[in-house]
């Protein structure tokens, strides 16, 4: 019994090992003591200059949040290290020093001891003088920022103080460093030799066979690298090993090599690819650890079912869309009984459209037909005050395309939400971001840019699929990508936009930031009030996306300009650290949810992302990506997926198409989730649904695999219950008292309780 504890004891440590990231080098930390003050000064580049009146701030948060709310602008971070060469002689590739700064929204110069090495993430390697070109770059808030230089570069000071001043300008939103690591470390092999996994997904075939593509790369400019790479792939709950793979490679300088490896596993089993790379002369190793995806969504069955909002809200006179979202073998026949007037339903794409004249309540029955059966279900239509009964379900520009969105990209998305079968699960918005404004023209009507040539012929287009279409725009004279806002011309941009058939607008606070620099709630209130004037003589059901990152809890007050949603955080970004802190700090907001009323605490972050024309696959883990549906579904949260619709991969096709896990989104009751236990390494949260059930969430926030307790007391709930797993959609029996659940690593568990 003993030598199992010990042997399970080791096997606990190995895969906890095998989930730490590799050491990092020593190094300068550089997350304190920094000194900052705002504007501009070429002066405070300069070794020399005395900054002891600055004031301090950490690197690793915005600005913003440490007492320079809404700055936009100019500002200067500096700090002051000593340079130890004895930080050469811990690694063997000690030929180049790096210099790494975290991020930085939006755009960054950087000075070594009075001399510019580096701006929006480039190394400058020679002399150069300074220039403001580098404001122009304002997408690159997100990449990490990591100068190096040859370690015999005159711009290093080898034991003795060295000043890395850091010149930040932003153009609106959040402003300056962020993010981690912050350091000066000799380069690693790490920094010569890098693994891709990202550009390509995991292939399924059949029910068991995984295919990944990835490549190693070599990054120096100089050196071969030659070494030992070892492929594995082990199963996570008992530490079998499924494959491995061991060959040499030999890259010589800028080159990569592309590696394949194809195992069986069946597409529901856990499991990691380890790859290493053993480098011949230093003997160093690199290692990267990859959760295979697995899948967890049953197929939809072949007999038609019936998925999307169960309630719709719409407006008097505004023209009525509502697809009824179905899933069976095609073809399949819609049909809706006690219909009111004005409305009709298209029995070959279940498309209902019309308009309705009166104030009320409406229950029609929809019925679903195909060779194999038939669905039936009510959909109740609320003609009334308020729209968007339950949260929005689309895709949206930004994630992916950033400000290259185009006509031709959005078409292209709109064609895939249909062909992928999204549109059958109730994805209905296509939402095009930042990107697409040239200017006003002298009627004062904004016009589109070249990306875009016939805006209403995009709209009938996306309209004729079944699907609906947002914009995107600022209350400032800017948007946060430097485009043309509707500060002064928001009666008519929201009469343009009607015009069009825009059925929904974010509306992005950004340069608003310089008319009111440090606005009272008042000022905050007051331009989306004027948009929500201007929205309601549109007649046309807009859905109203308040975009202002939080600021002065607009969670306690976005109802009262109409708001429809409104984020509650800033831009959240694939990586672990912004989803989980996005994600489990919504309890606060959890009281002002309701229907039409939603708290958005950002897009979804899976599939094909990027911010701009080159994509990557979603750094979130597969687990992560769990977490954040089983999350935001019961956060009663927007669910706007932001990737390349047109490559969806086969995990995030599933992880988008659980009818159930959805179904909790867009519960009618529309009571956002509570928290309802919180600890260091799990949370349990749990959301009321409109049936008398209720859903629980059991996230793991460990990099270990974990029994989440639920102890049925903190739910409310007395007495046996049934339960059900949502995502693999499989009754668990009765439980009573307390439950607890194995949760992967980051990962979440989530079910129904009911009696
Ligand atoms: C802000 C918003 C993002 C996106 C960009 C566009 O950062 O928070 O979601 O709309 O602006 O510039």
């Amino acid at each position: 019994m003993k030598k199992l504890f010990i042997l399970t004891g080791i096997v606990l440590l190995l895969l906890s090992v095998s989930c730490n990231r590799p050491n990092e080098a020593d190094a300068v930390k550089l997350d304190t003591n920094w000194k900052f003050k705002t504007g501009d000064d070429p002066a405070w580049a300069s070794p020399g200059f005395d900054d002891a009146s600055w004031g301090t701030i950490d690197p690793k948060t915005i600005w913003e949040e440490q007492g320079y709310k809404g700055y936009n602008g100019f500002a200067w971070y500096r700090f002051k290290t000593l340079v130890r060469s004895s930080l050469k002689d811990q690694n063997n590739m000690n030929d180049s020093l790096k210099i790494v700064l975290g991020k930085i929204d939006d755009c960054d110069q950087v000075f070594l001891n009075g001399e510019l090495i580096g701006e929006n993430g480039k190394t400058i390697y020679t002399k150069a003088l300074p220039s403001d070109g580098f404001i122009r770059a304002q997408d690159k808030w997100n990449l990490e920022r990591r100068y190096i230089l040859a370690s015999n570069d005159p711009r290093i000071y080898w034991d003795r103080e060295n000043l890395v001043a850091v010149r930040c300008f932003d153009q609106g939103g959040a402003g300056g460093m962020f993010g981690k690591p912050f350091e000066i470390a000799m380069t690693g092999l790490r920094d010569h030799l890098n693994f891709d996994f990202a550009s390509t997904a995991f292939i399924f075939s059949g029910d068991s066979l995984v295919t990944k593509n990835f490549s190693v790369i070599n990054l120096t400019g100089t050196e071969r690298l030659k070494g030992e790479l070892i492929v594995e792939a082990v199963q996570c709950d008992n530490g079998i090993r499924i494959y491995s793979n061991r060959s040499i490679i030999d890259l010589p300088p800028h080159q990569k090599v592309e590696k394949s490896v194809t195992f069986r596993n069946k597409s529901a089993v856990p499991a990691t690819l380890h790859v290493s790379f053993k480098e011949a002369m230093t003997r160093k190793t690199v290692s990267e650890d990859v959760e295979i995806p697995y899948i967890l969504t049953p197929k939809s069955p072949a007999e038609p079912r019936i998925n999307g909002a169960k309630i719709f809200g719409v407006r008097p006179w505004s023209p009525f869309q509502y697809k009824v979202a179905a899933t069976g073998q095609p073809p399949l026949k819609y049909r809706a009984t006690d219909l009111p007037e004005g409305l009709a339903i298209n029995a070959e794409n279940g498309l209902i459209t019309g308009s309705l004249k009166k104030k009320g309540e409406y229950v029609v029955r929809l019925t679903v037909e195909n060779q194999r059966g038939y669905a039936e279900r009510d959909l109740k239509i609320v003609v009334g005050d308020v729209i968007s009964l339950t949260p929005p379900m689309g895709w949206n520009s930004w994630n992916c395309w950033g400000l290259s969105v185009s006509d031709k990209k959005v078409r292209q998305s709109a064609d895939a939400m249909k062909s992928s079968g999204l549109i059958d699960h109730g994805w209905s918005y296509i939402n095009i971001d930042d990107g697409w404004e040239d200017t006003h023209d002298k009627n004062g009507s904004i016009l589109p840019n070249y990306k875009f040539p016939n805006m209403p012929g995009l709209c009938g287009y996306v309209h004729s699929l079944g699907l609906k279409v947002g914009i995107y725009s600022s209350p400032g004279p800017r948007t946060c990508g430097g485009y043309e806002g509707s500060y002064g011309f928001e009666a008519k941009d929201a009469m343009t936009y009607a015009g069009w058939g825009i059925d929904y607008l974010k509306y992005d606070w950004c340069s608003y930031g310089n008319i009111a620099p440090d606005p009272t709630p008042e000022q905050m209130k007051k331009p989306y009030k004027e948009m929500k004037h201007a929205l309601r003589k549109a007649n046309r059901d807009i859905h109203y996306s308040l975009c202002q990152y939080g600021m002065g809890d607009v969670w306690t007050w976005g109802a009262e300009v109409d708001g429809n949603s409104w984020r509650t955080t800033g831009d959240i970004e694939d990586t672990w650290q912004s989803l989980s802190s996005i994600g489990f700090s919504q309890g606060k907001c959890s009281p002002s949810s309701a229907p039409g009323r939603w708290n958005d605490p950002d897009m979804l972050v899976v599939g094909l992302v990027g911010w701009g024309p080159a994509l990557h696959h979603t750094r979130l883990t597969p687990s992560e990506q769990y977490t954040h549906l089983t999350l935001w579904s019961l956060l009663a949260a927007p669910l706007l997926v932001g990737c390349d619709l047109e490559q969806l991969d086969a995990f995030t096709l599933n992880l988008l198409t659980n009818d159930e896990v959805l179904a909790v989104n867009q519960d009618p009751l529309g009571r956002q989730a509570v928290q309802i236990r919180k600890t260091d390494d799990y949370e349990v949260w749990s959301r009321d649904l409109e049936d008398g059930s209720k859903a629980v969430g059991l996230f793991n926030k460990t990099e270990r695999s974990l029994c989440v307790p639920v102890d049925m007391k903190d739910l409310h709930v007395d007495g046996k219950r049934s339960m059900r797993d949502l995502w693999a959609q499989t009754d668990l029996g009765k439980v009573r008292g307390h439950f607890e659940m194995r949760t992967r690593p980051h990962g979440a568990r989530m079910v129904i309780l009911s009696k």
